[in-house]
């Protein structure tokens, strides 16, 4: 039985970032960070475009990022979160730019160069070449590492949550009062289920990505910490809302995961074009190649299935070579891989699952609505990013969000102690796995039934089709999980299979079409319809 302070169930920009902020504050506590496989493996570290935040006030404006903000979320973001996240956001960067994190800047001494993405209407975005997300990982480990009241472990799977509900506490009239405890994981090590009991506890695992055959993020992305949260009984709200990134390098040879062409590419002047060099997002929004990603995802989707073509074209032929060279070294190089010079040739491009903007229901302080558990990051529905999320402000929003957690965890920890009598965790009566070729298999349906009924376009048939075969994946796996020893393919499976789940059946709920949920059967936007809680 381990024992800590505070456990951190991710080591992402999420997990790190509420790490530091409440080791800082507070050396008397011990924090626990798990992550599955290693400390600077997660979404956060594949960031290219960078963190979006309000940085020439004069130019640009509070307001304006806050519009910006609420028109890509169509109507479904809680402008109290909006606001927080904008007007705190400049906070959070300045405080990680003093732990080390770089950022570009326009020339020796001079400020910051700020990028544009789709869906923006002042250049806000900083970033670091096209390696941001790899720039702010090292920089918060290297901050992580000089506290020495966090401890990071390394290869520990977290299976569930730790619960126990009380009738006699009373949260709403309809919900019995559910507390957490800490949390099961597996030690991929020894092989040993061990138990982790903590004061608090924060989920900051990130996305789902992996739910899709073409996801660009990397394998860890299973939704595990949202799928534990909804056994426990947890909210999870807006799981429709799957952004889909425009432009993934289309590499006929399949990678998992897709390569990422950056929106700040578009926001560089690169033109999205069909095999023969037309234009086309005029048809689609005024914008053109730097409308929300929603519209531009499936302008693409709509463009390949008309032409019979397997993806589009992002032009950047006519841009200076040396400053695309400066600004996207990694994309320029993993072209050139693939045998594309973006120079002379055409970027083949298609849409790829990117983002979950639904998760875990946060409140202003990333609690959920169990106490003693909080959620941090991209795991989250924290009212921020509503039915679409803006290009650059999930970066935004772990740092806001681990700060407010951070502090809440400060503020209360000292009310409450470890929970005692809670039993290890009982893996009687399974044994060893015979047949690995079952999870593997059912882990490619999956993403094939996703990609099929449940992508960028749904219609009712469809989202039907697809929730008829997922109940039999599920029982499936239900009956492996029951009888065998636990590994993480099988766990990750488990999730994404809830995931799924919850994404059609979130679907099949929303009777409208709305940001990135869009279902010909209910092509029109309903104005009483609001955020779906499960
Ligand atoms: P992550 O960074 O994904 O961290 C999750 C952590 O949880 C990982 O350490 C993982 O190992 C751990 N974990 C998961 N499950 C378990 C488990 N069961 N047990 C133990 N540990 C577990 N956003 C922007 O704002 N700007 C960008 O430019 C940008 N570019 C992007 C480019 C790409 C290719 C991708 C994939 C995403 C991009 N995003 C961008 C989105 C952004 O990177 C993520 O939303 C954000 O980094 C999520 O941070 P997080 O801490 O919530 O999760
Ligand atoms: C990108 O660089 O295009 C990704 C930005 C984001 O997902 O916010």
């Amino acid at each position: 039985m381990n024992q800590t302070d505070v456990l951190i169930i991710g080591s992402g920009i999420g997990g790190l970032s509420t790490a530091i902020q409440i080791a800082e504050k507070r050396p008397d506590l011990k924090i626990t960070v798990l992550t599955k496989t290693v400390e600077n493996e997660s979404n956060t570290r594949y960031a290219q475009g960078g963190v979006a935040a309000v940085w020439n006030e004069g130019i640009d404006s509070f307001e304006k990022h806050i519009d910006d903000t609420l028109d890509a979320g169509d109507g479904l973001c809680n402008l109290d979160a909006v606001r927080t996240v904008v007007t705190e956001g400049p906070q959070r960067v300045r405080e990680i730019i003093e732990w080390g994190a770089r950022f570009d800047k326009d020339h020796a001494d001079a400020g910051y160069d700020l990028g544009r993405e789709g869906g923006h209407s002042e250049n806000r975005i900083l970033h670091y070449k096209d390696l941001t997300g790899w720039e702010i990982q090292r920089a918060l480990s290297a901050k992580t590492d000089e506290l020495p009241n966090i401890e990071v472990l390394e290869h520990y799977f977290a299976i569930d949550i730790i619960t126990q509900h009380h009738l006699g506490y009373v949260i709403t009239r309809l919900t019995p009062g559910i507390e957490c405890y800490g949390a099961y994981a597996l030690n991929k090590h020894s092989n040993e289920i061990e138990t982790f009991l903590a004061r608090m506890t924060v989920v900051t695992t990130g996305g789902a990505g992996q739910v899709y055959r073409n996801t660009t993020n990397p394998v860890i992305a299973s939704g595990d910490g949202i799928a534990m949260v909804y056994r426990a009984k947890g909210w999870v709200e807006n799981m429709e809302f799957v952004q889909f990134h425009p432009t993934a390098l289309y590499n006929p040879a399949g990678d998992n995961p897709v390569f990422l062409v950056s929106e700040a590419v578009r926001g560089f002047g690169g033109i999205l074009k069909s095999r023969d060099g037309e234009e086309f997002m005029h048809k689609y929004d005024a914008r053109k190649s730097l409308a929300p990603r929603d519209i531009v995802a499936r302008a693409i989707d709509n463009e390949i299935k008309l032409r019979g073509e397997e993806c589009m074209f992002l032009d950047c032929r006519h841009l200076d070579k040396d400053a695309f060279i400066a600004h996207f070294p990694t994309i320029y190089d993993k072209c050139l891989s693939i045998g594309v010079d973006p120079m002379h040739d055409m970027i083949p491009v298609v849409p790829a699952c990117h983002y979950m903007c639904g998760g875990i229901r946060t409140d202003e302080m990333g609690r959920t609505n169990i106490r003693r558990l909080y959620a941090v990051g991209e795991c989250t529905c924290s009212g921020l990013h509503g039915a679409n999320r803006l290009a650059s402000n999930s970066l935004l929003e772990a740092l806001v969000f681990g700060f407010r957690t951070g502090a809440d965890i400060n503020a209360k920890i000292d009310a409450v102690t470890w929970k005692t009598g809670i039993p290890d965790w009982n893996a009687s009566g399974t044994t060893d796995p015979k047949e690995m070729v079952l999870i593997t298999q059912s882990t490619k349906e999956l993403k094939e039934i996703m990609s099929s009924y449940v992508g960028i376009v749904r219609s009712n048939v469809r989202l039907k089709r697809a929730m008829d075969r997922l109940h039999l994946l599920f029982s499936e796996t239900e009956e492996i999980y029951h009888t065998t020893t636990l590994s993480p393919q099988l766990c990750e499976l488990r999730n994404l299979i809830t995931i799924a789940y919850l994404i059609t059946r979130s679907a099949s709920m929303r009777r409208e079409s709305r940001g990135l949920h869009y279902n010909t059967d209910f092509p029109e936007k309903q104005d009483f319809i609001q955020a779906s809680l499960l």
